[in-house]
Protein backbone atom coordinates (compact mmCIF):
# COMPACT_ATOMS: atom_id res chain seq x y z
CA UNK A 1 0.00 0.00 0.00
CA UNK A 2 1.43 3.72 -0.61
CA UNK A 3 2.05 5.99 2.42
CA UNK A 4 -0.74 7.87 3.36
CA UNK A 5 -0.77 12.09 3.36
CA UNK A 6 -2.36 13.95 5.36
CA UNK A 7 -4.39 17.38 4.19
CA UNK A 8 -6.61 19.91 6.16
CA UNK A 9 -7.07 16.84 8.42
CA UNK A 10 -8.15 14.30 6.72
CA UNK A 11 -7.02 11.24 5.29
CA UNK A 12 -6.03 10.98 1.42
CA UNK A 13 -5.13 7.24 0.28
CA UNK A 14 -2.72 7.69 -2.77
CA UNK A 15 -2.65 4.67 -4.68
CA UNK A 16 -5.47 2.14 -3.48
CA UNK A 17 -5.70 -1.32 -4.47
CA UNK A 18 -9.33 -2.03 -4.82
CA UNK A 19 -11.79 -5.40 -4.35
CA UNK A 20 -14.69 -5.30 -6.28
CA UNK A 21 -17.66 -8.39 -6.14
CA UNK A 22 -19.94 -7.76 -8.76
CA UNK A 23 -18.16 -6.82 -11.42
CA UNK A 24 -20.37 -8.42 -13.98
CA UNK A 25 -23.59 -7.00 -12.66
CA UNK A 26 -24.63 -3.52 -13.78
CA UNK A 27 -23.74 -1.49 -10.79
CA UNK A 28 -20.59 -3.54 -10.57
CA UNK A 29 -19.67 -2.93 -14.41
CA UNK A 30 -19.53 0.92 -14.27
CA UNK A 31 -17.31 1.08 -10.19
CA UNK A 32 -15.14 -1.21 -12.67
CA UNK A 33 -15.02 1.26 -15.45
CA UNK A 34 -13.73 4.10 -13.13
CA UNK A 35 -11.46 1.77 -11.24
CA UNK A 36 -9.74 1.69 -14.62
CA UNK A 37 -10.14 5.06 -15.79
CA UNK A 38 -8.78 6.30 -12.27
CA UNK A 39 -5.00 7.22 -11.76
CA UNK A 40 -4.90 6.98 -8.12
CA UNK A 41 -6.25 3.12 -8.55
CA UNK A 42 -3.55 0.80 -8.79
CA UNK A 43 -5.01 -2.59 -9.23
CA UNK A 44 -8.19 -4.06 -9.13
CA UNK A 45 -9.39 -7.62 -8.19
CA UNK A 46 -12.63 -8.85 -9.09
CA UNK A 47 -14.20 -11.76 -7.00
CA UNK A 48 -17.05 -13.18 -8.39
CA UNK A 49 -18.44 -16.87 -9.49
CA UNK A 50 -17.58 -15.15 -12.83
CA UNK A 51 -15.14 -13.10 -14.48
CA UNK A 52 -16.08 -10.27 -16.33
CA UNK A 53 -13.40 -11.29 -19.32
CA UNK A 54 -12.55 -7.88 -19.87
CA UNK A 55 -8.40 -7.31 -19.91
CA UNK A 56 -6.30 -4.33 -18.38
CA UNK A 57 -3.24 -4.08 -16.81
CA UNK A 58 -4.48 -3.13 -13.33
CA UNK A 59 -7.26 -5.67 -13.16
CA UNK A 60 -7.09 -9.33 -11.88
CA UNK A 61 -10.07 -11.93 -11.74
CA UNK A 62 -10.61 -14.03 -8.87
CA UNK A 63 -13.30 -16.96 -9.92
CA UNK A 64 -14.91 -19.21 -7.40
CA UNK A 65 -18.80 -21.19 -7.07
CA UNK A 66 -18.84 -20.28 -3.85
CA UNK A 67 -18.46 -16.69 -2.47
CA UNK A 68 -19.63 -17.48 1.25
CA UNK A 69 -16.51 -19.87 1.42
CA UNK A 70 -13.02 -17.64 0.48
CA UNK A 71 -11.17 -19.28 3.13
CA UNK A 72 -8.77 -21.13 0.28
CA UNK A 73 -8.22 -17.67 -1.53
CA UNK A 74 -6.98 -15.90 1.75
CA UNK A 75 -3.77 -15.73 0.37
CA UNK A 76 -4.94 -13.80 -2.43
CA UNK A 77 -7.20 -11.42 -0.32
CA UNK A 78 -4.90 -9.16 1.79
CA UNK A 79 -3.82 -5.92 1.36
CA UNK A 80 -5.81 -4.43 -0.32
CA UNK A 81 -7.30 -0.35 0.66
CA UNK A 82 -11.05 -1.09 -0.52
CA UNK A 83 -14.18 -3.32 -1.03
CA UNK A 84 -16.43 -2.12 -3.06
CA UNK A 85 -19.23 -4.81 -2.61
CA UNK A 86 -21.57 -4.07 -5.70
CA UNK A 87 -23.39 -8.18 -5.38
CA UNK A 88 -26.80 -8.13 -5.43
CA UNK A 89 -29.52 -10.03 -6.54
CA UNK A 90 -33.55 -8.89 -6.72
CA UNK A 91 -36.03 -10.13 -3.82
CA UNK A 92 -38.45 -10.46 -6.72
CA UNK A 93 -39.87 -14.19 -5.95
CA UNK A 94 -37.84 -14.75 -2.87
CA UNK A 95 -38.70 -15.41 0.56
CA UNK A 96 -37.01 -13.89 3.29
CA UNK A 97 -34.76 -16.59 4.27
CA UNK A 98 -33.66 -17.33 0.69
CA UNK A 99 -33.03 -13.68 0.14
CA UNK A 100 -31.21 -13.06 3.30
CA UNK A 101 -29.05 -15.71 2.39
CA UNK A 102 -27.74 -14.66 -0.49
CA UNK A 103 -27.98 -10.93 0.55
CA UNK A 104 -27.16 -10.61 4.67
CA UNK A 105 -25.41 -14.32 5.19
CA UNK A 106 -22.75 -13.62 1.88
CA UNK A 107 -22.17 -9.90 2.17
CA UNK A 108 -21.45 -10.62 5.96
CA UNK A 109 -19.22 -13.67 5.22
CA UNK A 110 -17.44 -11.99 2.93
CA UNK A 111 -17.23 -8.72 5.00
CA UNK A 112 -15.78 -10.32 8.23
CA UNK A 113 -13.24 -11.87 6.25
CA UNK A 114 -12.14 -8.84 4.96
CA UNK A 115 -11.75 -6.79 8.40
CA UNK A 116 -9.73 -10.06 9.54
CA UNK A 117 -7.62 -9.61 6.63
CA UNK A 118 -7.63 -5.87 6.34
CA UNK A 119 -8.29 -4.34 9.15
CA UNK A 120 -7.79 -0.33 7.45
CA UNK A 121 -9.83 -1.39 4.62
CA UNK A 122 -12.86 0.85 3.03
CA UNK A 123 -15.79 -1.16 2.12
CA UNK A 124 -18.72 -0.06 0.65
CA UNK A 125 -21.87 -1.51 0.31
CA UNK A 126 -24.78 -0.79 -2.50
CA UNK A 127 -27.72 -1.33 -0.81
CA UNK A 128 -30.34 1.13 -2.12
CA UNK A 129 -33.12 4.23 -1.53
CA UNK A 130 -35.68 2.81 1.20
CA UNK A 131 -33.10 0.73 3.12
CA UNK A 132 -34.75 0.12 6.36
CA UNK A 133 -32.56 1.04 9.15
CA UNK A 134 -34.73 -0.44 11.94
CA UNK A 135 -35.32 -4.05 10.59
CA UNK A 136 -39.01 -4.33 11.48
CA UNK A 137 -40.90 -2.34 8.47
CA UNK A 138 -43.22 -4.02 5.94
CA UNK A 139 -40.74 -4.41 2.85
CA UNK A 140 -38.86 -7.31 2.92
CA UNK A 141 -36.23 -6.09 1.27
CA UNK A 142 -35.40 -3.45 2.77
CA UNK A 143 -35.83 -5.28 6.52
CA UNK A 144 -32.80 -7.71 4.58
CA UNK A 145 -30.96 -4.48 3.28
CA UNK A 146 -31.02 -2.62 6.78
CA UNK A 147 -30.00 -5.32 9.12
CA UNK A 148 -27.11 -6.05 6.42
CA UNK A 149 -26.09 -2.32 6.74
CA UNK A 150 -26.32 -2.63 10.32
CA UNK A 151 -24.05 -5.32 11.07
CA UNK A 152 -21.20 -4.23 8.27
CA UNK A 153 -21.67 -0.56 10.40
CA UNK A 154 -21.03 -2.48 13.53
CA UNK A 155 -17.45 -4.25 11.82
CA UNK A 156 -14.14 -2.54 13.22
CA UNK A 157 -13.70 -1.42 9.40
CA UNK A 158 -13.84 1.94 7.81
CA UNK A 159 -18.08 0.92 6.48
CA UNK A 160 -19.85 3.21 3.85
CA UNK A 161 -23.56 2.35 2.50
CA UNK A 162 -24.14 3.64 -0.74
CA UNK A 163 -28.27 4.29 -0.78
CA UNK A 164 -28.74 4.91 -4.85
CA UNK A 165 -32.22 5.32 -6.53
CA UNK A 166 -32.58 4.48 -9.85
CA UNK A 167 -29.23 4.27 -11.72
CA UNK A 168 -29.08 4.92 -15.44
CA UNK A 169 -26.25 2.81 -16.84
CA UNK A 170 -23.97 4.17 -19.45
CA UNK A 171 -21.20 3.87 -21.36
CA UNK A 172 -23.15 0.16 -23.04
CA UNK A 173 -23.25 -1.07 -19.43
CA UNK A 174 -26.14 -3.78 -19.08
CA UNK A 175 -27.83 -5.35 -16.13
CA UNK A 176 -27.60 -9.38 -15.52
CA UNK A 177 -31.38 -9.13 -15.00
CA UNK A 178 -33.05 -9.11 -18.69
CA UNK A 179 -36.19 -6.90 -17.67
CA UNK A 180 -33.94 -4.46 -16.64
CA UNK A 181 -32.56 -4.38 -19.83
CA UNK A 182 -35.93 -3.48 -21.41
CA UNK A 183 -37.00 -1.10 -19.14
CA UNK A 184 -33.47 1.09 -19.78
CA UNK A 185 -34.41 0.20 -23.42
CA UNK A 186 -37.79 1.66 -23.68
CA UNK A 187 -36.95 4.41 -20.99
CA UNK A 188 -33.16 5.46 -22.38
CA UNK A 189 -34.85 8.54 -24.81
CA UNK A 190 -36.05 10.37 -21.32
CA UNK A 191 -32.63 9.26 -19.58
CA UNK A 192 -31.38 13.14 -20.03
CA UNK A 193 -35.00 14.40 -18.58
CA UNK A 194 -35.89 12.04 -15.49
CA UNK A 195 -31.94 13.34 -14.29
CA UNK A 196 -33.31 16.58 -14.58
CA UNK A 197 -36.97 16.05 -12.54
CA UNK A 198 -35.19 13.92 -10.41
CA UNK A 199 -32.13 14.83 -9.05
CA UNK A 200 -32.30 13.34 -5.82
CA UNK A 201 -33.65 10.43 -7.30
CA UNK A 202 -31.74 9.45 -10.13
CA UNK A 203 -27.99 8.88 -10.48
CA UNK A 204 -25.26 6.91 -13.01
CA UNK A 205 -23.26 4.10 -12.98
CA UNK A 206 -20.26 6.59 -14.05
CA UNK A 207 -21.16 8.60 -10.89
CA UNK A 208 -21.57 5.81 -8.62
CA UNK A 209 -17.90 4.45 -9.02
CA UNK A 210 -16.55 7.78 -9.03
CA UNK A 211 -18.46 8.25 -6.00
CA UNK A 212 -16.98 4.88 -4.40
CA UNK A 213 -13.56 5.53 -5.37
CA UNK A 214 -13.54 9.46 -3.66
CA UNK A 215 -15.42 7.70 -0.39
CA UNK A 216 -12.19 5.02 -0.69
CA UNK A 217 -9.49 8.16 -1.09
CA UNK A 218 -10.18 10.71 1.44
CA UNK A 219 -13.47 9.11 3.55
CA UNK A 220 -16.91 10.79 4.20
CA UNK A 221 -18.51 12.61 7.43
CA UNK A 222 -21.48 10.36 6.29
CA UNK A 223 -21.80 6.76 6.85
CA UNK A 224 -25.25 5.89 5.08
CA UNK A 225 -25.27 7.94 1.71
CA UNK A 226 -28.23 8.90 -0.41
CA UNK A 227 -28.41 9.81 -4.13
CA UNK A 228 -27.68 13.82 -3.19
CA UNK A 229 -24.73 12.15 -1.53
CA UNK A 230 -23.44 9.99 -4.28
CA UNK A 231 -23.82 12.44 -7.00
CA UNK A 232 -22.48 15.68 -4.98
CA UNK A 233 -19.33 13.35 -4.47
N1 LIG B 1 -29.65 -1.41 -10.69
C1 LIG B 1 -30.19 -0.45 -9.95
O1 LIG B 1 -30.84 0.49 -10.45
C2 LIG B 1 -29.96 -0.47 -8.45
C3 LIG B 1 -30.48 0.60 -7.68
C4 LIG B 1 -30.26 0.60 -6.31
C5 LIG B 1 -29.56 -0.43 -5.71
N2 LIG B 1 -29.09 -1.47 -6.48
C6 LIG B 1 -28.38 -2.55 -5.81
O2 LIG B 1 -27.08 -2.70 -6.34
C7 LIG B 1 -26.70 -4.07 -6.29
C8 LIG B 1 -26.24 -4.52 -7.67
O3 LIG B 1 -27.30 -4.32 -8.56
P1 LIG B 1 -27.12 -4.55 -10.13
O4 LIG B 1 -28.21 -3.80 -10.80
O5 LIG B 1 -25.72 -4.32 -10.51
O6 LIG B 1 -27.45 -6.12 -10.25
P2 LIG B 1 -27.14 -7.12 -11.44
O7 LIG B 1 -26.86 -6.43 -12.71
O8 LIG B 1 -28.23 -8.14 -11.40
O9 LIG B 1 -25.75 -7.82 -10.96
C9 LIG B 1 -25.70 -8.61 -9.81
C10 LIG B 1 -24.28 -8.99 -9.50
O10 LIG B 1 -24.27 -9.81 -8.31
C11 LIG B 1 -23.66 -11.07 -8.64
N3 LIG B 1 -24.32 -12.15 -7.92
C12 LIG B 1 -25.63 -12.33 -7.72
N4 LIG B 1 -25.85 -13.45 -7.00
C13 LIG B 1 -24.64 -13.98 -6.75
C14 LIG B 1 -24.19 -15.15 -6.05
N5 LIG B 1 -25.03 -15.99 -5.46
N6 LIG B 1 -22.87 -15.39 -5.98
C15 LIG B 1 -21.99 -14.56 -6.58
N7 LIG B 1 -22.35 -13.44 -7.25
C16 LIG B 1 -23.66 -13.16 -7.34
C17 LIG B 1 -23.84 -11.23 -10.14
O11 LIG B 1 -22.86 -12.15 -10.59
P3 LIG B 1 -23.12 -13.18 -11.80
O12 LIG B 1 -22.63 -12.45 -13.03
O13 LIG B 1 -22.28 -14.34 -11.47
O14 LIG B 1 -24.59 -13.46 -11.85
C18 LIG B 1 -23.60 -9.80 -10.60
O15 LIG B 1 -22.23 -9.51 -10.63
C19 LIG B 1 -27.90 -4.85 -5.77
O16 LIG B 1 -27.75 -5.09 -4.39
C20 LIG B 1 -29.05 -3.90 -6.02
O17 LIG B 1 -30.11 -4.08 -5.08
C21 LIG B 1 -29.27 -1.50 -7.83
Amino acid sequence: MEPLATRRGSIHVLSMNVLLFGATGMVGQGVLRECLLDAGVRSVVTVGRSATGQHHQKLKELVTPDLTDLSKYESQLSGFDACFFCLGVSALGMTEAQYSKLTYDLTMSVARTLARLNPDITFIYVSGRGTDSSEHGRMMWARVKGKTENALLALPIKAYMFRPGAIIPLHGIRSRTNWYNTLYTITRPVFPVLERLFPDAVTTTEQVGKAMIAVARSGSRMRVLETPDINKL
